[in-house]
């Protein structure tokens, strides 16, 4: 049944890059350019991401894109919050997202969360390309809305395309210095091999067109394969976050990215205790923007299918755990898929050693990420969990012997404030950042300055 392009699942593009380097712009103006070009229906809105449909993808894309040599159905986009690690989209055995856009800003560089976001890819083998955005700031730009890359850079005085060559050069240094050939994508044969870098302008959609067309080739020579999934099968997915909705108490927003899930469907969900198994009791997805003022912010739908964002409702989800799998048990044995959900589990659990440093983070993937950092950089670990920092983990602090591991290394979480007094008072360090290898850093200078 894999010759029916029906069949075929919708590549997840997760958008990275760091704090206000355009991610959410660049998303934006995919939709908005939609929107002008009359496909705005087509798009739809889902939990955490936002989906593309190809006849849209050609519509903007223009003629770049040639819509019969594509049959994948379009394209899923994962918007991350700069401050939120990328890690958190895992799914077994590596992440969840079939492709990346790394978003970087051309006049700032390569920033702390751009090299984190690599060193990821790098190390879950994820396929990227890289959006240099906001070319439009370079002194003396003359805009062409929406215009491929060629079109606008003919446009451009020698002056403005040599400081916007000089930029992309850099950046190519420094996609370099990260451990990547890379070339501006017109001159890329082979993607697999080296990275295709975009100019863009998620302000003018320059270079928009260029980008979607890149990603959906991309998708279509080297991807089509692994998504021949059976869509209608039994659903599994990634917990984004635990959300506590009015009305519906706590709920999960989870990223699709196998088979079919339904209302009323048996789900096995990772917990930070237990394994939690309940029932889905209602499938929600948000309402259009212009629906949402005046009425219910969610839409209850029957079914979704892989790629998709949406939110469970259903009984028992408190202690879900953000980043965990979810899987739809469909008529398989209970048993056996809670067994699946917890080898998936022990498969990211953190190996801990007798003596060694606290480590909390905000998901799993990123606490998955987190060990692996301190792992290279040979710190051991006690305990590692998932959650913000509390009393008892300060507790846990304590009975290190070695006075340099009485410390917590705490990745996107808060520390709760009763922890905060009493790691003050029985002389605990915590370090927290939003960057893992800042706090690896942090924690390495710190030693150092003790042994001085
Ligand atoms: P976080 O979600 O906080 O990580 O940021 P982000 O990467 O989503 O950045 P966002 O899209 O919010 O953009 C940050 C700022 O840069 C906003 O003020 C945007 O208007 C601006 N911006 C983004 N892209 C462009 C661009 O191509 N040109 C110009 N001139 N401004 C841009
Ligand atoms: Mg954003």
């Amino acid at each position: 049944t894999t010759e029916d392009p029906g069949e075929l699942r919708t590549p997840i593009v997760a958008v990275l890059g760091h704090v206000d380097h355009g991610k959410t712009s660049l998303l934006d103006k995919i939709r908005g350019s939609a929107v002008i070009e009359g496909e705005a229906g087509a798009i739809t809105q889902h939990i955490g991401a936002t989906a593309v449909p190809l006849d849209v993808v050609s519509e903007v894309a223009g003629s770049l894109v040639d819509p019969t040599e594509f049959d994948l159905p379009g394209l899923l986009f994962i918007d991350t919050p700069g401050h939120h690690s990328f890690s958190t989209l895992r799914s077994r055995g590596g992440a969840l997202a079939d492709i990346a856009i790394l978003v970087v800003d051309v006049n700032d560089g390569f920033q702390p969360q751009t090299e984190e976001a690599i060193r990821i890819l790098k190390d879950t083998g994820t396929p990227f390309v890289v959006a240099a955005n906001k070319i439009d700031t370079i002194p003396g730009w003359n805009p062409t809305e929406d215009a491929p890359v060629q079109q606008t850079y003919d446009n451009q005085s020698d002056r403005v395309r040599s400081q916007l060559d000089e930029a992309l050069y850099e950046l190519i240094g420094e996609l370099s210095g990260a451990g990547f050939s890379s070339d501006l994508y017109w001159r890329v044969q082979d993607f697999q091999s080296n990275i295709g870098v975009i100019p863009v302008s998620a302000e003018t959609g320059e270079g928009v067109p260029d980008l979607l067309t890149v990603l959906m080739g991309l998708a279509q020579r080297y991807m089509k394969s692994e998504m021949e999934v059976n869509i209608d099968g039994p659903g599994a997915g990634t917990v984004l976050e635990v959300k506590d909705e009015r009305g519906f108490g706590t709920t999960l927003d989870v990223i699709l990215y196998d088979g079919t899930i339904r209302q009323g469907d048996q789900i096995v969900v990772g917990g930070t205790n237990e394994t939690i198994v309940t029932e889905v009791r209602a499938l929600l997805k948000p309402r259009e923007l212009a629906e949402i003022r005046t009425e219910k912010r969610f839409d209850d739908v029957e079914s979704m299918q892989a790629a998709a964002g949406l939110k469970i409702a259903a009984p028992d989800l408190d202690e879900a755990m953000a980043g965990a799998p979810v899987r739809v048990v469909g008529d398989r044995d209970v048993e056996a898929v809670v067994e699946e959900v917890e080898a998936e589990l022990a498969e990211v659990a953190v190996e801990t050693a007798e003596e060694g440093v606290v480590v909390k983070a905000d998901t799993l993937g990123s606490l998955e990420a987190l060990a692996n950092a301190m792992e290279e950089a040979e710190i051991p670990v006690m305990a590692a969990e998932v959650g913000d920092i509390a009393p008892r983990d300060v507790a846990m602090a304590t009975t290190a012997d070695d006075d340099k591991h009485r410390t917590i290394l705490g990745f996107n979480v808060d520390v709760l404030g009763d922890a905060e007094q009493k790691a003050e008072d029985e002389d605990v360090r915590i370090f927290d950042s939003d960057v893992i290898y800042q706090l690896v850093d942090d924690y390495e200078e710190f030693v150092e300055e003790r042994e001085r």
